[in-house]
């Protein structure tokens, strides 16, 4: 099992260039089943979930070359169109194959996704969706079974926001007969850059990053190269690890754009942010304001940085209020930044944080991707050293992150 070993204090200065983000990159390697024809794609970050859809792709038939930052792909012969439990298992987002398997071939099996630390995790919009759509849905020993001779476009209306359904419709409605509407549709950047790469494949999508997406089926969709934009939550990590240990660092090809609520926060909590086009300057001269974070769907504030700012929180000037208002169970960081001395109150789904003034290092355990992360910073920040247990789970999301981190200043290496 491997573990991070990191000495904190040290404040984080230079540059880092942001990747590609994870969760644009799953439903757009998804899209490739979409076709019969080449999917070349650029700018694809290098993680354990990228390489388990890249299996996962492989396992059905797809062919594909993998070069750095790069994947092409060809669903020319799909021989096997199941996502079986063993990879399911590792990576729910394997359900994104579900709508582009029975859209373009009719039949499709997924594993069921467990649940997982965060929460249980329902898929039953993904499910309605492509009933509505005319797809027949069964589960059969843990498989979801979806058949359907031709999709029919339809209005779906989603009543829990959700950024997977949301993909996995607009995916399946590419190739539907007639138009689809989305309502109450996820509007988060990935959503939208997959809209755009559909759209190069010949698709006819409007509304993207709006709460109501219209489908126009067509026949077939053709190939096409698409880039992935950058990841907005890998760049919240590193600009709240600036701001936390005080540095000043700089981000190139940064998706500025995407990142106001997150940018909005650390302004709060006194940092100093420069935008110059898509390079992002933070300075933190101060220890951090405590500021209240209340998640919501995009373009609220972000639940995959709720646990970074909750770590900024444990040593900032004040009480904060975090409620986590996406996922019943993302508060699994706490109870390990209370082993460095954070002084943290759960309520129901909200957390109450007393800025010390300082943590303490000791060994703490990694729950799930983005508890990691939060973990990491506490312990850049804390006094002594901080050892991560199961960072598995971190390189899930990010990109050799101890090695950029490390180029920032910052003392942390991987032990076995
Ligand atoms: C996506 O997960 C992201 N993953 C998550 O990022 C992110 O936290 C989440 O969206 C919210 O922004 C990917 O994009 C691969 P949801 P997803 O469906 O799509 C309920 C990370 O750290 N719901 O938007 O699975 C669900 O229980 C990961 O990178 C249903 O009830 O999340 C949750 O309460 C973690 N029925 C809420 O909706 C459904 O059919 C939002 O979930 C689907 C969802």
């Amino acid at each position: 099992m491997q573990k991070l070993s990191i000495h904190g204090g040290v404040p984080l200065s230079g540059e880092v260039r942001v990747a590609g983000a994870k969760n644009a990159a799953l439903p757009i390697l998804a899209a490739s089943l979409l076709t019969a024809e080449p999917l070349r794609l650029w700018n694809v970050p290098e993680l354990n979930d990228t390489r388990t859809m890249v299996k996962l792709l492989q396992r059905m038939g797809v062919s594909a070359h993998v070069s750095p930052g790069a994947v092409e792909l060809e669903a020319a012969n799909i021989t096997e169109p199941y996502a079986p439990y063993d990879l399911v298992k590792t990576m729910r987002a394997s359900i994104l194959a579900l709508g582009p398997l029975v859209a373009r071939f009719g039949d499709a099996r997924v594993s069921l996704p467990g649940g997982c630390a965060i929460g249980e995790r329902p898929v039953d919009l993904h499910i309605k969706g492509l009933e509505a759509m005319g797809a027949s849905v069964t589960i059969e020993s843990g498989n979801i079974h979806a058949t359907a001779k031709k999709l029919k476009g339809a209005r779906i209306f989603m009543d829990t926001v959700t950024v997977t359904g949301t993909e996995n419709l607009m995916m399946a409605a590419c190739l539907a007969d007639g138009e689809t509407l989305l309502e109450n549709a996820a509007r988060e950047p990935e959503i939208v850059d997959l809209a755009q790469c559909l759209i190069a494949m010949g698709a006819r999508i409007s509304g993207q990053g709006t709460d109501v997406i219209r489908v126009q089926g067509v026949a077939a969709l053709h190939g096409a190269t698409h880039a992935i934009m950058p990841d907005r939550i890998e760049a919240g990590t590193f600009l709240c690890a600036a701001a936390a240990t005080r540095g000043n660092v700089t981000l190139t090809n940064a998706p500025v754009s995407s990142l106001d609520p997150v940018i909005d926060k650390l302004r709060e909590a006194g940092a100093k942010v420069h935008v110059n086009g898509t390079t992002l300057r933070l300075e933190m001269a101060r220890r951090p304001y405590a500021v209240g974070i209340r998640t919501s769907p995009h373009p609220g504030f972000p639940t995959d940085m709720q646990a970074q700012f909750l770590a900024m929180n444990t040593v900032a000037d004040g009480t904060s209020v975090v409620t986590e208002t996406i996922f019943e169970n993302r508060f699994m960081h706490v109870q390990e930044l209370r082993r460095l001395g954070a002084r943290i109150d759960i309520e129901g789904n909200t957390a109450i944080v007393r800025g010390n003034d300082k943590l303490t290092g000791t060994t703490v355990m990694a729950t799930d991707l983005r508890a990691s992360a939060s973990l990491v910073i506490a312990g850049l920040m804390a006094e002594g050293e901080t050892i991560v247990d199961r960072i598995y789970h971190l390189d899930r999301g990010y990109e050799r992150l101890e090695a950029r981190l490390g180029a920032l200043g910052a003392r942390i290496r991987r032990v076995d």
